[in-house]
C-alpha cells in the first residue's frame, strides 16, 4: 500500500512558503560543494486573499493553491542590464585559437605532470569556486532554479491530487508511485544546490497553475516539463563561465534526463527515440515554463530571458490514441492553449490506454513500439500563433515579445540538427507546413520525441553551440509531439 506519511509529516511541519525565511545560505559553498543548507519541500499555504484554500482528495489537507493569477501586476517585463549595446550579436569567424588538430594521435606538448596531458579548464591547480561567475551564469542558473521549483511542486502535486483507485486505473502501482515520490525528493536537493550556487538573491518557490485533470495527463505533462527542463539546461551548460557550476549542474541534470525517460515510459511512449538529446536556448525553456507559474513571492528575483509568443499546434498527436493520426485537427485534443499542455486523455473512442496489443497499447511500460506513429514525415501540421504583447508568467508580470519579421519558416529543433520547412500562411496568424524527413547518422530520423518547433522569419543556419543566434528571428514557439 502506497503511503505518503513522510510527505504528510513534511506538509504538517512546513511553514507557508511565502512567509518562510530565505534558506540559510553559505556565502561560498565550495567548502561543502554547495550542499550544506537544506531546502525542504514547503508547499504554499494560504497567504492572503489571492490564495484560495483548496482541500485536495486523498487526505492531502494542505491548503495548497494551484490555479491562475487573478491580481494586477505591479511590475512588467524581463529584467534588464544597465544598458543594452546592440540589437543582436554579430556573426564572427571562428576563434583564431580554434586550430588544434592532432593527425599523429600522440601528445604535442610537455606534460605539466605525469599522466597529465596539457590543456583543459580548471586543471592547473586553482581552487574550485562553486558560484556563478557572470550575469550569464546567474540568469541561467536562476532559470534552472525556477525549473527545479516547479518540478518539486508538480511531482508532489499529482501524488497528492489523485486517489489510489485513479492511479491503479492508469496502471501506476504503489512501486511506481514510490519512484515518483523519490523523483520529487530529488528536486529538493537540486533546488538546494542551485540556491547555494546563486546566493541570497536566488529565486524562491512560486505558486503554479497546472493543466491536467487525470493521472495520464499529469504524466504526459511531466514528460513535457522535464523535456524543456533537460534541454533548457543542455542549451546553456557548456556556455557557463563557471566550470565548477557546470560540473554540479551536470550531475543534477543527469537525473533530470532519467526522470524525463521514466515519465515517457509511464505515459506509454517509446522511452527513447532519438540518438542525441538536444539543447535549447534559455528563452525557449522560459517561454514554456513561465506559462505555468501564477504567483511568485514578493521581491522575487526576476529573469532576463525572452518570453516568445505561443505557437499552437492544432493537430499535435494525442499520445492516448492507438491511431494518433485520428487526433482532431482543431486543437481540441490538447487540454488547453499553453505550450506544454498535455493531450486530452478522456477521449470516448480510440484510446490505447487499456489496450493489451503489441504496437498499439500505451499503458505504463518499460518499452513500447508504435505500429502507427504519433507523427510521420509528410504529416501536414496545422498552426495558429499568438500576437506578441500578452501578459504571462509570475503575477502576469512578463510580456511576450518578438523582434522577428513576418513568419516564413518552421524550425524543427531536435538531435544535432535544426531543420527548416517553408510555412504556408493561411491567415493573419495561421498556417501549415509538412513534417520533414531527415537523418542525423544512418537511419536516425531527426524529427522524433518531444521537441521544440518555432516559427521564424528566416532559415538562419545554426548548429548546437550557436543555436541562440536564431532568437532575434523567432516569431513563436511550440512543443511538438513526434514519434
Ligand atoms: C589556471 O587556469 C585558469 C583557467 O582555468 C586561468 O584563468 C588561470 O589564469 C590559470 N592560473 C594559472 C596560475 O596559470
Ligand atoms: C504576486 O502577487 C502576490 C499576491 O498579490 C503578492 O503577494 C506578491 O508580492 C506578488 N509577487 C511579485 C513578485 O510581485
Ligand atoms: C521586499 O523589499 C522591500 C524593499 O527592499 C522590503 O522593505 C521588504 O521587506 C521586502 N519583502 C520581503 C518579503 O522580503
Ligand atoms: C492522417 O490524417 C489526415 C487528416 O485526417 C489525412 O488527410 C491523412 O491521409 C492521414 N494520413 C495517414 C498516413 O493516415
Ligand atoms: C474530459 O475532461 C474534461 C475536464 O475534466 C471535461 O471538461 C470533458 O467534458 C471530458 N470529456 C469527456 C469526453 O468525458
Ligand atoms: C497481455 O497479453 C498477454 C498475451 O496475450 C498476456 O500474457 C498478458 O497477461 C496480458 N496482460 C494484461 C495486463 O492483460
Ligand atoms: C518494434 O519495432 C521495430 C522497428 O522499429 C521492429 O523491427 C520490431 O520488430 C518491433 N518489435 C515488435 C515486438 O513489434
Ligand atoms: C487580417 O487582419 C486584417 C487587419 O486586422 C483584417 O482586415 C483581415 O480580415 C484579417 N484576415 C484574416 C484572414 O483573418
Ligand atoms: C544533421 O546533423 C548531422 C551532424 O551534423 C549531419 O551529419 C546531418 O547531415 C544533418 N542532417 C540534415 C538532414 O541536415
Ligand atoms: C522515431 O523513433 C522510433 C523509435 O526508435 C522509430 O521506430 C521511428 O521510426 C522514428 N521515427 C522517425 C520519423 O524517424
Ligand atoms: C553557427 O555555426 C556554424 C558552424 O557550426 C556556422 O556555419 C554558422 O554560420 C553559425 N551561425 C550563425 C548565425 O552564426
Amino acid at each position: 500500500m502506497f503511503t505518503r506519511s513522510s510527505f504528510a509529516a513534511l506538509l504538517a511541519a512546513a511553514p507557508a512558503i511565502l512567509a518562510a525565511p530565505a534558506p540559510q545560505l553559505t556565502q561560498d559553498p565550495s567548502a561543502s560543494f554547495g550542499l550544506d543548507s537544506q531546502v525542504s519541500y514547503q508547499p504554499q499555504s494560504t497567504a492572503g486573499p489571492d490564495y484560495p484554500v483548496v482541500v485536495l482528495e486523498n487526505g492531502y489537507t494542505s491548503a495548497t493553491y494551484h490555479g491562475p493569477y487573478t491580481g494586477t501586476p505591479t511590475t512588467t517585463g524581463a529584467v534588464n542590464g544597465p544598458t543594452t549595446l546592440a540589437a543582436s550579436i554579430p556573426i564572427l569567424p571562428p576563434n583564431p585559437t580554434a586550430t588544434y588538430y592532432n593527425a599523429e594521435g600522440v601528445p604535442q606538448q610537455a606534460f605539466p605532470a605525469p599522466y597529465t596531458p596539457k590543456g583543459g579548464l580548471g586543471t592547473n591547480g586553482t581552487q574550485p569556486r562553486y558560484m556563478v561567475e557572470s550575469d550569464f551564469d546567474f540568469e541561467s542558473i536562476a532559470l534552472g532554479l525556477y525549473q527545479e521549483w516547479i518540478e518539486l511542486d508538480l511531482f508532489h502535486d499529482g501524488l497528492a491530487r489523485f486517489t489510489t483507485e485513479e492511479f491503479e486505473a492508469a496502471g501506476l502501482t504503489a512501486e511506481y508511485l514510490s519512484l515518483i515520490e523519490f523523483m520529487a525528493d530529488q528536486e529538493s536537493g537540486h533546488a538546494t544546490l542551485l540556491t547555494n550556487m546563486l546566493g541570497q538573491a536566488a529565486p524562491k518557490e512560486c505558486v503554479y497553475d497546472y493543466p491536467y485533470s487525470t493521472v495520464r495527463e499529469w504524466l504526459d505533462f511531466m514528460q513535457r516539463v522535464t523535456r524543456f527542463g533537460e534541454s533548457g539546461v543542455w542549451g546553456f551548460i557548456n556556455h557557463l563561465d563557471s566550470r565548477e557550476v557546470a560540473q554540479l549542474l551536470a550531475q543534477s541534470i543527469a537525473t533530470e534526463a532519467r526522470q524525463q525517460m521514466i515519465f515517457r515510459q509511464m505515459s506509454g511512449l517509446t522511452p527513447m527515440d532519438v540518438w542525441f538529446e538536444n539543447g535549447w536556448p534559455q528563452s525557449w525553456g522560459w517561454s514554456m515554463l513561465s506559462q505555468y507559474i501564477s504567483y511568485c513571492p514578493e521581491n522575487q528575483t526576476r529573469l532576463a530571458w525572452q518570453n516568445f509568443p505561443t505557437l499552437h499546434i492544432l493537430n499535435n498527436a494525442n499520445i492516448n490514441r492507438y491511431s494518433p493520426n485520428d487526433t482532431a485537427q482543431d486543437g481540441s485534443e490538447t487540454v488547453g492553449s499553453r505550450i506544454a499542455d498535455p493531450s486530452v486523455s478522456n477521449i470516448t473512442s480510440g484510446s490505447c490506454e487499456n489496450l493489451n496489443v503489441t504496437g498499439y497499447g500505451c499503458g505504463p511500460s518499460v518499452a513500447h513500439n508504435k505500429s502507427e506513429p504519433l507523427s510521420f514525415p509528410g504529416k501536414q501540421v496545422l498552426f495558429e500563433w499568438d500576437a506578441p504583447g500578452l501578459a504571462v508568467g509570475p503575477n502576469n508580470s512578463y510580456v511576450t515579445s518578438t523582434s522577428a519579421g513576418a513568419p516564413a519558416f518552421v524550425a524543427w529543433s531536435q538531435q544535432l540538427n535544426l531543420t527548416y520547412t517553408p510555412l504556408t500562411v493561411t491567415g493573419n496568424n495561421s498556417g501549415y507546413t509538412f513534417q520533414p524527413e531527415g537523418f542525423v547518422y544512418g537511419n536516425d530520423g531527426i524529427i522524433n520525441g518531444t521537441m521544440a518547433v518555432l516559427l521564424t522569419d528566416t532559415d538562419l543556419f545554426v548548429t548546437p553551440f550557436n543555436v541562440s543566434m536564431i532568437n532575434p528571428h523567432v516569431v513563436a514557439i511550440g512543443l511538438y509531439q513526434a514519434g
